[in-house]
């Protein structure tokens, strides 16, 4: 037995040298932080397809987002081909909401021929943040994709840096969520500060509203605009708890609370109990910082939207931004209900929910959004595998757990890369969509743009689905002017051959 003697000791160094080779690298979280046994996955994954095709479930089965889903985000972050060959293998004809974007065949924008072109394109809102009501500090956000609010606490600090730095990177905006302003939000990257029950980052120590720290916050950090939580989708009106254990010094002084204390966030606002008083809060919160000031809310009970809208109306307050979390149904109700008031035109419509992949996000822009946030696709490409073990604190990528010895498999300079390569290639299929339906840019799609399939070969177009009226969902006119003008010497343009002598015109 002596091979046996001699090949033990080889296969030992070999697999030690393995492990320390996958402890040093720094693009795959998983294998830094399961040398070895991370590579099963890598295997399984490569020859998972195949496997799943006949054995377990189909590429569009899995939850929250397909696997399919996942591969194009997975390839849009590495800056790899994200296409899919030999057609779709999804059951178009007989998927009841199934969306089909229609081209147009001699539209007014015409686009370039190669596939890579226009991944470093500009795609600004078509909309000014905070213009239609006179805010001083209004702009118009650089990207139509932005990072959405996912607090430090929730997400690692080297999640939180990743994303940052990545918003840097491809020029868009990042959410702090509702957690405050932490160290790994002062990367580079430009910030939406969320205002949620609990005003972490803005309260004094009873845990009130503090106005003055507020200022102080958004003086000393590139805050662009201030978004006032009223729910997520996820968590509809409910409050939440922090235990003791998980308030480290570092959330503790992000959040302004104790450390090692139970943390709560109440379920309601303490500064305002209506949507009058709402408006009078958004006033004041826009008066004194400068800022455009937003709210975010699942779609939820339209009663509320109709208050809001008809006191916007009637009484000139307002916000300037809407967020809503409802993916593309839930995104195109706020629109609707802001277009039967004709405020429309002047508040920023930012749509979350799955809007991270091209089709939706699509749907979602002919709806009247202005902006889509991306979160957990945000979350896909820097690392995370849709392992769903968020809530426990052992997620194996780094990307949302407080335990430093995961977090640290996540090396914040490689993945923000990868974050902003992701946002920059959803920004270049959003324009070659737009180009394919003859506009210039996402904002500028009508309803009439997408027909909705009813799974029995027939469909609707979406404007009926929804109620629209053909104007409704764009930009004012002057907007549309203005976007198209900067549009148009950004996006490299195709064109035809040279016509022959013959050609008719
Ligand atoms: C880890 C995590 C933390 C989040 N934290 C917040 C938060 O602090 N405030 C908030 O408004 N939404 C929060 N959200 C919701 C997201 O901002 C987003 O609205 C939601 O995930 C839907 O978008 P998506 O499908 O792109 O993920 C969080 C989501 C995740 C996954
Ligand atoms: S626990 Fe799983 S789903 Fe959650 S961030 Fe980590 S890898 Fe992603």
């Amino acid at each position: 037995m002596t091979w046996a003697r001699r090949a033990v000791p080889a296969v030992a160094t070999a697999v030690a040298a393995l492990a320390a080779r996958d402890l040093i690298q720094r693009d795959h979280a998983l294998l830094r932080n399961f040398p070895i046994l991370g590579r099963a996955r890598y295997l399984l994954e490569t020859i998972g397809p195949e496997l799943r095709q006949y054995i377990v479930a189909g590429n569009n089965e899995e939850r929250p987002f397909t696997r399919d889903q996942r591969r194009w985000v997975y390839a849009s972050a590495k800056q790899e081909n994200n296409y899919f060959g030999f057609g779709t293998d999804n059951d178009i004809e007989y998927t009841p909401g199934y969306p089909i974007i229609k081209h147009r065949t001699f539209g007014r924008a015409v686009p370039p021929s190669s596939p890579a072109a226009g991944h470093d394109v500009r795609l600004p809102c078509a909309k000014v943040l905070g213009a239609a009501r006179g805010r001083a500090r209004a702009f118009r956000p650089e990207s139509v994709v932005n990072i959405s609010g996912m607090s430090f606490g929730s997400l690692s600090g080297n999640a939180v840096t990743a994303l940052n730095k990545g918003a840097a990177l491809a020029g868009c905006l990042q959410n702090t969520g509702e957690g405050g302003l932490s160290p790994y939000h002062r990367n580079g990257g430009e910030l939406v500060f969320q205002l949620g029950t609990a005003y972490f980052g803005c309260r004094d120590e009873h845990g009130r509203f503090s106005l003055d720290r507020l200022k102080d916050l958004v003086a000393g950090a590139p805050v662009k605009a201030l978004e006032i939580k009223l729910s997520q989708g996820a968590k509809p009106s409910l409050g939440g708890l922090l235990p003791g254990a998980k308030v480290s010094a570092e959330i503790a002084a992000t959040r302004g609370i104790p450390a090692g204390q139970d943390c709560v966030s109440p379920s309601r606002h303490a500064e305002f109990s209506d949507c009058d008083s709402l408006l009078d809060w958004v006033e004041l919160l826009a008066a004194e910082t400068g800022l455009p000031v937003g709210i975010k809310s699942a779609v939820g009970d339209l009663g509320f939207w109709q208050e809001l809208a008809t006191l916007m109306r009637d009484t000139g307050r307002g916000v300037d931004f809407v967020t809503i979390d409802g993916g593309e149904g839930g995104t195109g109700a706020a629109p609707l209900i802001f277009a039967e008031h004709g405020l429309h035109e002047q508040v920023v419509f930012v749509g979350a929910g799955k809007l991270g992949l091209p089709d939706n996000a699509i749907v979602a822009f002919a709806l009247g959004c202005d902006l889509v946030n991306v979160g957990r696709e945000a979350m896909l490409s820097i690392g995370c595998i849709q392992a769903q073990k968020c809530h426990t604190d052992t997620c194996p990528t780094g990307v949302a757990t407080q335990n430093a010895w995961l977090a640290r498999g996540l090396d914040p300079a490689s993945k923000s890369v990868r974050a902003a390569n992701y946002v920059r290639t959803l920004r270049r299929d959003l324009t070659k969509v737009a180009e394919a339906c003859g506009v210039e840019h996402p904002g500028l799609i009508g309803t009439d743009a997408v027909e909705i399939l009813d799974g029995r070969t027939g469909s609707t177009p979406l404007h009926e689905v929804y109620g629209y009226r053909p104007e409704w969902g764009l930009p004012s006119p002057a907007d549309q002017a203005e976007i198209i003008r900067l549009m148009v010497p950004e996006a490299p343009k195709g064109g035809s051959a040279p016509p022959s002598a013959t050609a008719v015109g």
